[in-house]
């Protein structure tokens, strides 16, 4: 079994001709590679949804983190939505705005250029689609860098001599936002009744973390492209800053699609598969999605939080916080 994710890559290589990203900026209408029947979502998109964005009304919770109540009120929006926007997070707006540049800056690149540091078919970072491209039978108009540690050797590739700045930028980056997912993680177990103790991983210098940036070009014919297929990610948790184009959505039971509305003040932040799995499904993974816009680019940058690689979850840590209660209750009643 592969006991770290590099190894699982290596394991289960992607091919050269999958993960080469059509040259956006040359496509003046839409393949049919990249054509999605309005029914292969699996959740229903079409063109009405569009229409109908505000339909519903509802929009997912805005919480502030310096907010006495914050755990409560990141529990309950944890429980009821899955995802929720964060405003004083403590994450500099300049910062933000630096990341997002750079990612203007690296995908507007020729394509021959991106392709120097095109993901290797059983690497895991670098240029390249969408790591669940193979799991769809249409393609993404979407296009992505991964960057897990030091970026330095696939953005050498890139900018030979001249990557210095884009390192240490994504490198302050992940720093803070490894902080931010460790505050915010704790948050969340504590909310559930799981001790310090029992995730001793966080905050540990093993705790991995990820940043994907992605790019998701104007596109000629929006409502029959997909710019990243509903999925959840399989982080404990997902903080994600995106551009002023709106497109991402979250599912919601009993809803339908419901829009993140852009806030440049603010990050979104979802509960991946893992924290789904260890709070014994009181939090569920929101399944997302993107969709693209006929005349405006859009771009996010993803923060992917999870334990270290070699971390075992023998069952959800949840169920035994709960077990625990209701023992300690009868004592006490007995
Ligand atoms: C992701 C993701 C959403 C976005 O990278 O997993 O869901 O808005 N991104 O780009
Ligand atoms: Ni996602």
């Amino acid at each position: 079994m592969a006991s770290t994710l590099s190894e699982a890559y290596r394991d289960h290589p992607q091919y050269l001709h999958h993960i080469i990203p059509i040259d956006f900026s040359s496509v003046r209408s839409l393949p049919d590679s990249h054509a999605w029947p309005q029914t292969m979502d699996g959740a229903g998109r079409c063109s009405a949804d569009d229409d109908d964005e505000e339909g519903s009304g509802l929009s997912i919770p805005v919480i502030d983190l310096m907010d006495p109540n914050a755990v409560e009120q990141i529990g309950f929006a944890c429980e009821e939505w899955g995802v929720f926007q964060l405003k004083n997070h403590g994450v500099g707006l300049s910062l933000l705005e630096e990341v997002e540049a750079e990612a203007k800056r690296l995908f507007a690149l020729p394509a021959n250029q991106k392709l120097k540091a095109l993901r290797s078919p059983d690497g895991a970072t670098g240029y390249g689609r969408a790591r669940i491209s193979p799991f769809f039978p249409k393609y993404m108009w979407h296009e992505g860098f991964t960057i897990m540690g030091s970026p330095f050797h696939d953005a050498n590739e890139i900018w030979p001599d001249h990557c210095a700045p884009f390192c240490e930028l994504m490198e302050n980056y992940q720093k803070q936002l490894k902080v931010l997912a460790e505050k915010l993680t704790r948050m969340m177990l504590g909310f559930v009744g799981i001790s310090e103790e029992e995730a001793k991983w966080v905050g540990s210098s093993g705790s991995t973390g990820a940043v994907q940036l992605n790019y998701y070009p104007q596109c000629p014919e929006p409502n029959r492209a997909m710019g990243l297929a509903p999925h959840t990610d399989t982080s404990v948790l997902t903080i994600l800053h995106q551009s002023q184009t709106k497109g991402l959505q979250i599912f919601k039971d009993r809803v339908g699609w419901v829009p993140v509305h852009p806030d440049p003040r603010a990050l979104v932040v979802n509960v991946g598969d893992l924290l789904h799995i260890i709070s014994n499904a009181r939090f569920p993974c929101v399944l997302h999605r993107v969709t693209v816009d006929r005349v405006q680019h859009r771009y996010s940058v993803a923060y992917f939080y999870g334990p270290p690689l070699d971390y075992v979850l023998l069952s959800p840590l949840a169920e035994q916080a709960r077990f625990r209660g209701r023992h300690s209750e009868r004592v006490y009643r007995d």
